[in-house]
């Protein structure tokens, strides 16, 4: 897990492009939340699907009226975020949702499907990115465990994804965005607007 505020360049973009918002998939204990306060964002928006860890940050964050927490998976929080509330730009992704039953502290059922939506999922969050939104910047969180990341962990040896970070880029790039690997903390994967875009 790679701490948001470690992240080097992650305030120059938020400045340089005017970013304003914070979404996050995963919210976990709070810490990017915190991070997000601490640059400055304006609305931060979090989701987590297990409900243990939307209620921390609910009591963690109570008294900051901008924070907005939804319990659910990343997919139905983003399209509520993309079609209801029409937050479609101006935005600073931290895609971080991964591993549900691990999160849970509970065994995974199921080792071998480890890719499924649910259990990892960026590349429909990437998707959902490029479909609903321009402008924005998105930080990707634990690379690491993709198949070619060269980072790889024996601790994390069940969870390896078998597929690529080039899988990802290809999902995400398009006329309005570029994506570049980033071989720093756990592994970041980052989509910029494109110069032209
Ligand atoms: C690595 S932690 C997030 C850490 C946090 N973003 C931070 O910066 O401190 C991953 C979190 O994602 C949640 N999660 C896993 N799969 C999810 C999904 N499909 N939708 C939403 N949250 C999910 C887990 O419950 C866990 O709390």
């Amino acid at each position: 897990m790679t701490s948001l505020s470690c992240i080097p360049d992650l305030l120059n973009w938020k400045i340089d492009l005017g970013l304003d918002t914070f979404v996050e998939t995963g919210c976990f204990k709070g810490d990017g939340i915190q991070s997000a306060i601490d640059f400055g964002f304006k609305r931060i928006f979090s989701c987590d699907i297990n409900t243990q860890w939307f209620d921390v940050c609910g009591i963690r964050f109570s008294d900051h009226k901008n924070v907005h927490l939804v319990n659910g998976s990343s997919i139905e929080f983003l399209h509520w975020l993309f079609t209801d509330q029409m937050v479609n730009s101006g935005c600073l992704f931290w895609f971080d949702a991964h591993f549900k039953q691990f999160c849970a502290g509970v065994e995974h059922d199921n080792p071998d499907k480890l890719d499924d939506s649910d259990t990892f999922p960026l590349f429909n969050e990437l998707q959902m990115m490029k479909e609903y939104t321009e402008g924005c910047v998105a930080f990707c969180d634990d690379m690491r465990v993709m198949k070619d990341s060269g980072r790889w962990n024996e601790v994390l040896n069940h969870m390896k994804i078998d597929r690529t970070i080039q899988e990802l880029i290809n999902v995400v790039e398009c006329d309005k965005y570029q994506a570049q690997y980033i071989d720093s903390g756990e592994g970041i994967l980052r989509v910029t607007p494109c110069v032209n875009g």
